[in-house]
């Protein structure tokens, strides 16, 4: 499974790449705007520090203005992923980056089965479906990724499911479990992967017993 880092912020971005974590970056307008910076110099200072895929959205609403703002920040690095929204206008985007300018196209905003079904047959490299907004109106994010995962099974869709809007660590889990290709979570949900109290205080027992023996390493 990869992992890619849901934010805008350069010294996280940094932070975690250094500590091995990152496969990629997903980025949108409100996390540029939380960023305090201009979209194309945030943008091209996070493709700078990660290898792997960076989101960067369009925010037209009309397929032509789309057109021309993923060429525009398609310009920005190789390595850029234009991020268009579900809708008539972005699935034609979709296939028409794909084809044409030959990019890698992640398609956000997704909340149902039939939408992340027109995403794959648009030719999208990602589908987010975003499971943490879904459960906040007391749908299920989870179950929508399960089924997303038996129809792109049932149809080998090459598209990747990059799980969005995670809000805990658990999401993460449930996402594995069901074998998602992709989570984005935001570098606190990153982090917290890590923690368990029994690491802690096993950690701390070592470390007191070694003292004791009064030897180094090395
Ligand atoms: C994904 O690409 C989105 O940027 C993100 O995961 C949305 O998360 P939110 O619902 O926490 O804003």
């Amino acid at each position: 499974m990869k992992f890619f880092v849901d934010t805008a912020d350069v010294k996280e971005i940094r932070e975690l790449n250094e500590l091995g974590l990152l496969d990629g970056v997903t980025t949108n307008p409100s996390l540029i705007l939380k960023s305090g910076g201009s979209i194309v110099e945030v943008t091209k200072e996070i493709c700078d520090i990660v290898a792997g895929p960076v989101s960067a959205e369009v925010v037209a609403t009309e397929f032509k203005q789309m057109m021309a703002e993923a060429e525009y920040l398609a310009k920005i690095a190789d390595n850029i992923c234009i991020k268009v929204p579900l809708t008539l206008d972005g699935l034609k985007a979709c296939k028409t980056i794909r084809t044409e300018m030959n990019r890698m196209v992640n398609v956000t905003l997704c909340f149902s089965p039939n939408q992340a079904l027109l995403a794959a047959k648009a030719g999208a490299s990602f589908i987010s479906p975003f499971v943490g907004r879904l459960d906040d109106i007391s749908s299920d994010g989870m179950d929508v990724i399960a089924e997303i995962k038996q129809i792109y099974d049932n149809y080998d869709f090459d598209t990747e499911i990059l799980v969005a809007s995670v809000r805990t660590v658990n999401h993460v889990k449930q996402a594995a479990l069901i074998g998602a290709d992709v989570v984005t979570a935001p570098p606190a949900t990153l982090r917290a992967l890590v923690s368990h109290p029994l690491t802690d205080k096993g950690l701390a027992a070592f470390l007191a017993d070694w003292a004791k023996t009064g030897q180094k390493i090395g």
